[in-house]
């Protein structure tokens, strides 16, 4: 394609320009997951910790995935507990465990299906919890979800990158703040990935 200085942007160069735009998206985030994975497993990431509500940080992330949710037609409900005490964690830190988690359940669900992002306390803490209506995963799944570059059964249903370095990081980001995390299939349909933060 040719194109004159000053010669007015057509659509196929939008389209261009938008798919140059999202490449770029995809290789920023391989390589900040890179160097955070590395960071976290020789113990360089520290925290810079603040006391909040989780449940502002779980309503950002939800915002924040409404659109990449609606373009695959699911929807993203909250039921947050009101009166959680506050906790002290870096909020950049736990908006990627959740961007991760979030991000997964729309990215392995089929179209019409729902992603629940839930909230309540757990013991002195709190407990995040994130349900989808997915595939769910399989024994094997179960035993290697947190294990670095796991590719499991699910694939993403939309095309999206899977590179299977997010849970991994999300587990030593929830560990670094002495929290823990973990999954389950829920009895009808779908995954249940939690964390809690003490
Ligand atoms: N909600 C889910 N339901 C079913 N399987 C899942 C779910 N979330 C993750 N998985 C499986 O676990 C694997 C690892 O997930 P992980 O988030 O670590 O990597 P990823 O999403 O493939 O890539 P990325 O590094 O971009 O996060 C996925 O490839 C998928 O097979
Ligand atoms: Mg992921």
């Amino acid at each position: 394609m040719k194109c004159a200085p000053g010669a007015p942007v057509t659509a196929e160069m939008r389209s261009m320009l938008s798919a140059i735009r999202e490449g770029g998206e995809v290789m920023r985030k391989i390589v900040r997951d890179f160097i955070d994975f590395q960071a976290l497993q020789d113990g360089r990431l520290t925290l810079q910790a603040v006391r909040l509500d989780v449940n502002a940080l779980a309503r950002q992330a939800r915002l924040a995935h409404e659109g990449y949710a609606r373009s695959k037609n699911i929807r993203v409900l909250c039921e947050l507990e009101n009166g959680l005490p506050d906790v002290s964690v870096d909020p950049d830190r736990i908006q990627q465990v959740l961007a991760n988690l979030l991000g997964n359940a729309i990215k392995f669900s089929p179209p019409g299906a729902r992603v629940t992002l839930r909230s309540r306390r757990e013991g002195q803490g709190v407990c995040l919890e994130v349900a989808d209506e997915g595939p769910g995963l399989s024994p094997a799944d179960l035993e290697r979800v947190f294990v670095k570059y796991a590719r499991l059964s699910a694939k993403p249903t939309g095309g999206e990158k899977s590179s299977g370095l997010g849970l991994s990081i999300a587990k030593m980001l929830v560990e670094l703040h002495g929290g823990r995390i973990g999954v389950f299939n829920n009895p009808d349909r779908g995954a249940t990935f939690w964390f809690t933060l003490p």
